[in-house]
């Protein structure tokens, strides 16, 4: 097999669910130690974009391959298998609220490696201090703010070293200091430890520190796709009014009517 040029590739991909069409087409790839930022307002599909990346949607049309494999079309062990390469954090973290955070953070460990406990430990141990929650082990979920979850999210996709990290609004609900530590490490997980990553975000600030290239998602495709200083010249009028967060122009016509006349 000839090595795959890309870590990830989306090739026209559709989904729509039950009436409802999601994505239209959607196309683009993301090479090794890259960091993709994918921008879109609510409900525009990104989240469900990272779904099919893992393998947990499969797409009306279209393929979708993580490193050359097509992810939509592997028997159900293959992509499990494959799935071992690729770390998520959700959107609302996901943690299992009966386990404290290092049970949580060990599970990948323990279902999916045959190493020890004192193995376990240490690399727990390694990723919470990663993230800075080393002192909230033994709490649980319910005990943590939205916060330290996700922290406690991120540490779990760390545990496996993933060559693929796919991350849905990490630094939502964080305050600006620890947003930045989370950065941070993302960025240096990609120059020093060779990790690809795919981050979905609403927070321009963050957006622009992570990305190394940027795609907009607008009703079902990617309208525009480029570096940081170049999107942020943009001539697109939907790309400008995310950026700026302005209520005039072509995002929202329509609605916004609605609620001012209200
Ligand atoms: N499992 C599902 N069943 C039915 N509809 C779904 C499902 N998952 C997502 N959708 C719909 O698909 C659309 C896109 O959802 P998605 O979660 O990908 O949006 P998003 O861009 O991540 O939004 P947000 O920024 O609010 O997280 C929404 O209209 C949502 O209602
Ligand atoms: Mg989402």
């Amino acid at each position: 097999m000839t090595t795959p040029r890309h870590m990830v590739e989306l090739r026209d991909v559709c989904m729509q669910f039950e009436e409802k069409k999601v994505l239209d087409g959607v196309s683009f790839t993301v090479e090794p130690q890259e960091r993709l930022v994918i921008m879109g307002q609510s409900g525009s599909g990104k989240s469900t974009i990272l779904r099919l990346i893992l393998g947990i949607l499969r797409p009306a049309s279209g393929s979708i391959f993580f490193k050359g494999l097509e992810v939509n079309r592997l028997p159900r062990r293959k992509l499990q298998r494959v799935r071992q390469h690729m770390g998520m954090v959700y959107q609302y973290s996901a943690l299992l609220s009966s386990r404290n955070v290092r049970d949580n953070v060990a599970l990948p460990l323990e279902e999916l490696t045959d190493k020890s406990r004192a193995e376990i430990d240490k690399i727990v141990d390694e990723k919470l201090e990663l993230v800075g929650m080393k002192d909230s082990k033994d709490l649980l979920p319910d005990e943590l703010s939205g916060g330290m979850r996700k922290r406690v999210a991120l540490a779990r996709a760390l545990v496996l070293e993933p060559e693929l990290l796919l991350l849905d609004e990490p630094s939502a609900g964080l305050d600006p200091v620890i947003a930045s530590v989370i950065d941070e490490l993302i960025i240096s997980l990609s120059e020093k430890s060779k990790v690809t990553s795919i981050t979905v975000t609403h927070e321009m600030d963050s957006a622009f520190r992570i990305a190394t290239r940027m795609a907009m998602l607008y009703q079902g495709k990617i309208i525009e796709e480029a570096e940081p200083e170049k999107l942020k010249q943009s001539k697109n009028p939907v790309v400008a009014q995310f950026l700026s967060g302005s209520t005039e122009g072509p995002i929202l016509e329509g609605s916004l009517d609605a609620i001012t006349k209200k």
